[in-house]
């Protein structure tokens, strides 16, 4: 089964407007125009529609860090499906494991927005992971297990084909331990198995699914060689245009 590379740049809470268009102007330079792999970044929500401007016609896709799952109204703060796409969003990250551990997502709001933001087409990048505690006491696929099937219930398979999945061990995040390729495939091969059983294999094979955590041009090559890695949600490696390239063209 061919699944596209998809490498993702969350930027987080970095960038002022100005950054934002540099950072922009040098994705767009080292890496416009790659048809073999889908390429995105993911501003934060002030830059997006500078972004949007920039990486316009380069094949560079953008996307949002979160969203809100009501359509408006009173919810100061928030922004929703229809602003987002509005400045030219095709994709949003949902669930990501700050969100979670700073913020109150639960597996109930991640499947609230990831319905939100398919209704209103966009497209997810749902996070699951593990926290290091998780992991040493064995349950890594009971916790991973639990992320998914919150966040995809009562999801037609339709809109699920629309969804990309992205494995974040929560200890490898911004912790410059990643993963080994194993232990990223395992639980990739695992988050497969998951989405047959809810759905079919079919559908299984689709989705992509990409590896987050530490991922850098050091190490991108191993671990997108793995059958099940489909790509890359890269926080810290994306901050610099020629660190992106190198994970979007690893050597
Ligand atoms: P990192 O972040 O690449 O800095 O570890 C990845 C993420 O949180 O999406």
């Amino acid at each position: 089964m061919s699944r596209k590379i998809f490498i993702a740049g969350n930027w987080k809470m970095n960038t002022t407007l100005e950054e934002a268009v540099d950072l922009a102007k040098s994705v767009v330079q080292e890496c416009k125009n790659r048809g073999d792999v889908e390429v995105a970044v993911c501003p934060p929500y002030v830059s997006l529609s500078a972004v949007a401007q920039v990486i316009k016609g380069s094949g560079v896709k953008l996307g949002a860090q979160d969203v809100h799952w009501e359509v408006s109204g009173a919810f100061t703060g928030k922004v929703s499906v229809a602003m987002l796409k509005s400045v030219g969003c095709e994709y949003v990250i949902i669930g990501h494991s700050e969100q979670r551990q700073y913020f109150g997502e639960t597996d109930e709001t991640v499947n609230k927005k990831v319905k939100a933001a398919l209704a209103g087409g966009l497209k997810p990048i749902i996070c699951v992971g593990e926290l290091l505690s998780e992991r040493e006491n064995g349950f890594t696929e009971k916790v991973v297990e639990k992320q998914i099937v919150g966040a995809y219930k009562d999801l037609s398979k339709e809109d699920a084909l629309k969804t990309v999945i992205a494995y974040e061990p929560v200890w490898a995040i911004g912790t410059g331990k990643t993963a080994t390729p194993e232990q990223a495939e395992e639980v990739h091969l695992f988050i497969r198995k998951e989405l047959e059983k809810l759905y079919d294999s079919d559908l299984s094979s689709k989705i992509i699914i990409q590896y987050g955590g530490s991922m850098n041009p050091k190490n991108a090559k191993e671990l997108l060689a793995k059958e099940n890695v489909d790509g890359g949600l890269i926080g810290g490696a994306s901050l610099k245009g020629d660190q992106f390239k190198g994970v979007v063209i690893p050597q």
